[in-house]
């Protein structure tokens, strides 16, 4: 038998249909509990939603570790071959606002959450291995001219173009967006990166810089761009249906993870600043070890309840796993507690979907909105004589070594950096038909431009890379602009 339908403080409804009245045909009653609380909670709905990142899908899983790496990291997780972690991931498209249409060019987030016995880590990474720029500050200019002009409302070549135009350290990131993988045909079809350079810290105290790598089982397969206007057209929720299909009918999507290691000490000497996010470290300096496999299998019972609410930072480390120098990693270890303290609130971590599940959460911070878990009579201050919770006084990383001013600085250039070199090395990785089509998307956007000083300003730089990828997409952009003008 079906439960009878309550208000939401648990008493009966009589009537979910018809709204009280005063006399048949007369003006709505203010005393009609169902109606004045079913119309004010509707128009509360909606939180804000994410600043970037708002389109996403998310499922859970578990994380198996395959392979010894206990020399390189004292995180528990890893710390014993065959033990499983659960996972929760949560993919997203970033540019689109809520409601987007899921297959178009655009970078994917690929943000895990592990609930460790440790406490939850935080891996929010992306399905490219570098990124656009490599200092946070820059980084509310960059998303604001990516999104719509505050005049215009609308998406403006022009404005993505400008702003890059001035950002010659985005080239590599460029060159990946516009080639075939930058638009995925779904999210089990790519692969996922922390991006960042990370620390790991072993028992005795060697520390390690690390970049993580999820290799997709389901083989990369992406869409051009006919097949993308198409899809986003015919079927907005493309990706979110794929996942959410794929795993309802127990076809569960899988990678298997790699990490790359660089002793501490390399670190000076690397050919490129192994702290700038614009850059790779190429498989042939350090390769790829394996460490497990993430395996995706229930899909949420609530989009809103886990997907909505969940909320990952890059600061939610466990004792092994640690920060690097890299600037963009360091602004991002602020940003988005905040975000989350703005979107969710001060509590947001003790909603179902954020809280630890291995392990609890025990301190000293307490009250705010909506808190569930308000600490009890325990006491809200320490040090305390009534056995609260105590520092372990264990070191959660290593330390690392600085020196010099303090100041505005820019990056520290090693002999191999430029803005330029890596993406000339991924343009020449390609085959013929990849660089055909990098060509063709790049010159399409470049060409929407209306101002030829943005367009003189910005080809320079893919001269620069590589001679070949600079004189032929120039050719595609006149080429085009010719044909619109005859
Ligand atoms: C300094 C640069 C960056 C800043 C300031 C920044 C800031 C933000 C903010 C405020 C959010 C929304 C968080 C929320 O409301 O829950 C977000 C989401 C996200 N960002 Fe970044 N971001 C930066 C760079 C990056 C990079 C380099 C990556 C990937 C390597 C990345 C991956 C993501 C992902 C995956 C999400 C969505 C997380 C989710 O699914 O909830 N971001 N970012």
């Amino acid at each position: 038998m079906s439960k009878i339908l309550t208000t939401e403080s648990g008493a009966p409804v009589a009537d979910n249909q018809n709204s009280a009245q005063a006399g048949i045909g007369g003006p709505l009653l203010i005393q009609d509990q169902q109606l004045i609380e079913k119309l004010a909670r509707f128009n509360r709905e909606r939180i804000p939603e994410r600043i970037v990142h708002a389109r996403g899908s998310g499922a859970h899983g578990y994380f198996e570790v395959t392979d010894d790496v206990t020399p390189f990291t004292k995180a528990a997780f890893l710390n014993t071959v065959g033990k499983r972690t659960d996972v929760f991931l949560r993919f997203s498209t970033v540019a689109g606002n809520l409601g987007a249409a899921d297959a178009v060019r655009d970078p994917r987030g690929f943000a895990l959450k592990f609930y460790t016995e440790e406490g939850n880590y935080d891996l929010v990474g992306n399905n490219t291995p570098v990124f656009f720029i490599k200092d946070p500050i820059k980084f509310p200019d960059f998303i604001h001219s990516q999104k719509r002009d505050p005049f215009t409302g609308a998406g403006e070549a022009d404005n993505v173009w400008d702003y890059w135009s001035y950002s010659p350290e985005s080239l590599h990131q460029i060159t990946w967006l516009f080639g075939d993988r930058g638009i995925p045909a779904s999210y089990r079809h790519m692969n996922g990166y922390g991006s960042h350079t990370y620390q790991w810290v072993a028992a005795d105290g060697t520390a390690y810089w690390v970049k993580y790598h999820f290799k997709t089982n389901q083989g990369i397969r992406c869409l051009d761009a006919d097949q993308a206007a198409e899809l986003a057209g015919k079927d907005p929720d493309s990706h979110q249906r794929d996942l959410h299909q794929a795993i309802e009918r127990g076809i569960y999507p899988t990678w298997t993870v790699y990490v790359q290691l660089m002793p501490v000490a390399e670190a000076a000497e690397y050919r490129f600043n192994p702290f700038d996010l614009t850059k790779v470290w190429p498989h042939s300096d350090y390769p790829l070890q394996r460490v497990g496999r993430l395996v995706l299998n229930r899909n949420p019972d609530n989009v809103f309840a886990e997907v909505e609410q969940a909320a990952f930072s890059p600061n939610n480390f466990v004792p092994g796993i640690g920060a690097s120098p890299d600037k963009m990693l360091q602004g991002r270890l602020f940003a988005y507690a905040d975000a989350h303290r703005y979107r969710l609130g001060v509590n947001h971590t003790q909603l179902a979907i954020n809280a630890p599940k291995a392990t609890e959460a025990n301190n000293y911070g307490r009250d705010g909105y909506s808190a569930v878990n308000g600490g009890g009579r325990a006491k809200n201050y320490e040090p305390n004589s009534y056995d609260g919770p105590r520092q372990t006084d264990a070191p959660l990383a290593a330390p690392t070594a600085v020196s010099g001013w303090t100041g505005t600085h820019v990056a520290p250039q090693h002999t191999k950096d430029d803005d330029f070199f890596q993406a000339g090395e991924l343009y020449r990785l390609m085959s013929k038909g990849e660089q055909d089509r990098l060509i063709a998307n790049l010159a399409g956007s470049i060409a929407s431009v209306t101002r030829d000083d943005v367009v003189e300003r910005v080809l320079p730089f893919f001269h620069a890379a590589d001679a070949d990828y600079g004189k032929r997409l120039e050719a595609a952009v006149k080429a085009i602009r010719l044909a619109d003008e005859a």
